[in-house]
């Protein structure tokens, strides 16, 4: 367990790069300048370690995370890059441009990194900073914007220190991000669409596609993912709060609550998020139709454990359109 109650200001030089890839491989969060905002980095396969970027930034909820990596090779070994992704990386990366691709089979991600989705965000950053770090760390770096839940992003190192000081473990100041401006998210798991503008101009993305780009309303606020229903859901009914389970459920324990299988047999937060969607992927594996789950607390990382149990267990379209009629 480590303990980040002094971060570290890191310089953004071979000895500052050493010490972030240190922490990065021992599972602490390192907040690290790209031409766009600053992120909140942690090893992408490293289920608690993508945990403490949640309760670092105090998110209420499991948003999927943008991965970053250092080549188009680093993105074929976690996604599936299709023609169209090709098309646009070859030109646009390294850049401000985020692909939601499909997830590729192996990739050794943790299943907190995509909130238990079958797509992942892939960006390749052209921060030099980010760029070394990345190679430095020759894996994966799960990173969302480095502010607090709520919070305007940071674009520069000082903007990091006055939100997440003291909870996460070091910072690389590489002075102020060029961009200044999130990425442009665009989904190519079938039509192309335009998640979020941002740094890339939505009109260059079109000329490489040779399609207009389904785009939110002017003004719209894209919709997070934790929001929609496509997120992920077992097959199986949801009861919260289940101290024991009746006849013909599964139970998913929590601490004292032991289960059939559990998201922490020691009450422990941090791995009771990282464990979460693969409990979840589980009980459908295990073909479960009535689940109960044990009481979580509701404070810290539990938070956004028990807003997701909550939206998971919450009545699906089908049942609520046939439960208004
Ligand atoms: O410029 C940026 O993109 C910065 C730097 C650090 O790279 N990162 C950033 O991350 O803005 P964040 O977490 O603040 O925003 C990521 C957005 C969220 O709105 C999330 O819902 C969306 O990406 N996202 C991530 N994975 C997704 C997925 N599999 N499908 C759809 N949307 C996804
Ligand atoms: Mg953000």
């Amino acid at each position: 367990q480590r303990h980040s109650s002094a971060t570290l200001g890191l310089g953004p030089d071979d000895a500052g790069l050493a010490q972030a890839v240190e922490i990065l491989r021992d599972g602490g969060l390192v907040a690290f300048p790209t031409e766009t905002v600053y992120g909140l980095g942690a090893d992408a396969r490293n289920g608690e370690a993508v945990a403490r970027i949640y309760e670092a930034k105090g998110r209420p909820s499991f948003n999927p995370l943008i991965v970053h990596v250092a080549s188009l090779e680093a993105a074929g070994e976690i996604a599936e890059l299709g023609g169209a992704a090709k098309a646009v990386a070859r030109v646009l990366w390294p850049g401000p441009l985020t692909l939601v691709l499909p997830v590729k089979e192996g990739s050794g991600l943790s299943s907190l990194v995509t909130a238990g989705l079958a797509s992942v965000a892939v960006r390749m950053p052209a921060g030099r900073v980010a760029r070394r770090l990345l190679e430095a760390f020759g894996g994966p770096i799960a990173a969302p914007s480095a502010n607090p839940s709520g919070r305007i992003s940071p674009t520069t190192a000082t903007h990091v220190f006055a939100g997440l000081s003291g909870k996460i473990d070091a910072v690389i100041d590489g002075g102020t991000c060029r961009v200044g401006l999130e990425s442009t998210i665009i989904d190519l798991n079938g039509t192309p669409r335009l998640l979020r503008a941002g740094g890339v101009p939505v009109e260059e993305i079109e000329a490489l596609l040779r399609l207009p780009l389904v785009a939110p309303l002017p003004g719209e606020v894209p919709t997070a993912p934790g929001q929609l229903a496509s997120h992920y859901a077992p097959k199986g009914h949801m009861r919260l709060e289940a101290e024991s389970a009746e006849p013909g459920e599964t139970h998913l324990g929590f601490g004292p609550v032991a289960g059939d299988l559990t998201l922490s047999a020691t009450g422990n937060l941090t791995e009771a998020a990282a464990q979460l969607f693969d409990c979840l992927h589980r009980l459908d594996a295990m073909g479960a139709e009535q689940i109960a789950v044990a009481p979580v607390p509701d404070e810290g990382l539990g938070r956004a454990i028990n807003d997701r149990l909550r939206r998971a267990a919450a009545p699906r379209e089908e049942e609520a359109v046939s439960a208004a009629r």
